[in-house]
């Protein structure tokens, strides 16, 4: 059973109450700041582990996972897709999200970012039957030290054990009440109600504390600025 903590103040987000090993949930509508936060955790990980984002947009300005990644220490790459001696060509996520995770997992010391697994991770079945490696990954992963982010703006398009097995979830706005619905578990309606622009509800399930935010500070947002660029078509002010 969850505990039902009350969010009683707006708090500045602590990236030091994310550890490596730890696996981070992240949910919001379109465009409500997912992939900026997502920056700012991974490039600090990144700073310790090989980190590695299954970008299926491929909207972050990294580069390609080098053939040698089993003995990386550490950097911040992306995988799109998978080419073989043969001259073949893999680019179904479903098998790089497999073919990395299995990787990563015997690897260990490793990142892996996962953005919008709903897309390719199927909702319905058991997660060790569907996605064998994504569960080993997910349950096992912390004893070799990896860690996970994982993404999705329609949490009611993920399998549930992936909130659930995640130290810490965290939601921006999210828009239909179905995605509410998901998320009910975690946060309830009115901890949205008051939810800001570029806010954030924060679970953090190890310290036993459930958090709002105030958006990425400016320094914080300098990663997302970095790996992402302004997608957005307006001028970002970088101030808090
Ligand atoms: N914390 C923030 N403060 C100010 N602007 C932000 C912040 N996070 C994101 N943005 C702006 O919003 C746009 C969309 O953010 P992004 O993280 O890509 O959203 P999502 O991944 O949820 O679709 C960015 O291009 C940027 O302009
Ligand atoms: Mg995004």
């Amino acid at each position: 059973m969850d505990v039902n903590f009350e969010i009683t103040e707006t708090t500045k987000f602590r990236i030091s109450d994310i550890k490596l090993a730890q696996r981070i949930f992240v949910v919001g509508s379109t465009g409500s700041g997912k992939s900026w936060l997502v920056a700012y955790i991974m490039s600090k990980f990144a700073k310790k582990q090989l980190t590695v984002v299954l970008d299926k947009k491929d909207e972050y300005d990294i580069p390609e996972l080098p053939n040698d990644f089993m003995t990386r220490q550490k950097g911040l790459y992306k995988l799109t897709s998978l080419e073989f001696d043969s001259g073949y060509t893999e680019n179904n996520f479903f098998v790089l999200m497999e073919f990395l995770t299995n990787n990563l997992f015997k690897r260990g010391n490793a990142c892996i970012v996962l953005e919008e697994v709903g897309s390719y991770i199927p909702k319905n079945g058991m997660l060790y039957e569907t996605s064998p490696n994504v569960a080993h990954y997910l349950s096992q992963g912390r004893k070799r030290n990896n860690s996970l982010i994982t993404t999705s703006q329609r949490p009611q398009q993920v399998h549930t054990d992936i909130p659930s097995q995640s130290e810490h979830k965290i939601s921006f706005r999210v828009d239909s009440k179905h995605d509410l619905e998901a998320m009910k578990n975690y946060f309830s309606k009115e901890h949205y109600a008051s939810l800001k622009e570029f806010q954030f509800l924060h679970k953090n399930t190890i310290k036993g504390t459930n958090e709002r935010h105030y958006k990425l500070t400016t320094s914080q947002q300098y990663f997302g600025l970095k790996l992402l660029g302004d997608d957005s078509g307006k001028q970002t002010e970088l101030s808090d």
